[in-house]
């Protein structure tokens, strides 16, 4: 078992990239990613487990990063909002995001997006009961939940048409 006053050699992949670093076992995940490695988009609201905001992929699973010591993601693969867009080319829920007003002080955003992506990577096709369900561990003070639906269908119908349109037999 290990000291929880001592820092343990820790091992991540995050948004495909190696990191080898020193944490306490109990250090949480937010911390570590938010502290040490610089990924401020991964946001805090309740710390508690309640709100989402915090939300990211681990081994390709939905997690709120307030809630998993450090100790728990060591060897893991995660997967922060800043994983998601290809260079300066935004991910689809992030453009649709921009493009329906999904976000207003944003502090939610990062976190409903990480769900909404974990949502379409498993229902590319979601109902509107599917997204309401998909997000419903995510909380928002701002938007009233309309336009982030609205944002995370439109995405689901963006991302149709582009596999649509790369399908074999739709070349021109
Ligand atoms: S900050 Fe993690 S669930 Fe609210
Ligand atoms: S946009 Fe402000 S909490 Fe959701």
């Amino acid at each position: 078992m290990s000291d929880s006053r001592r820092q343990v050699d820790i091992s991540l992949v995050v948004n495909g990239e190696s990191h080898k670093l020193r944490a306490y076992p109990m250090e949480r995940l937010l911390d570590v990613l938010r502290r040490q490695l610089g990924l401020t988009g991964v946001k805090e609201g309740c710390g508690e487990g309640e709100c989402g905001s915090c939300s990211v992929l681990m081994d390709g699973v939905l997690v709120n990063s307030c809630l998993v010591a450090i100790l728990q993601a060591d060897g893991t693969s995660i997967i922060t909002i800043e994983g998601l867009a290809m260079g300066s080319q935004l991910h689809a829920l992030q453009q649709s995001f921009l493009d329906c007003g999904g976000a207003q002080c944003g502090i939610c955003t990062p976190g409903i997006i990480m769900a909404a992506h974990y949502l379409l990577n498993k229902k590319p096709r979601p109902t509107l009961d599917d997204i309401r369900e998909g997000l419903a561990g995510n909380l928002c003070r701002c938007t009233g939940y309309a336009q982030i639906c609205e944002a995370v269908s439109e995405a689901a119908v963006r991302e149709d048409t582009k596999r649509d349109s790369a399908s074999p037999g739709n070349e021109r």
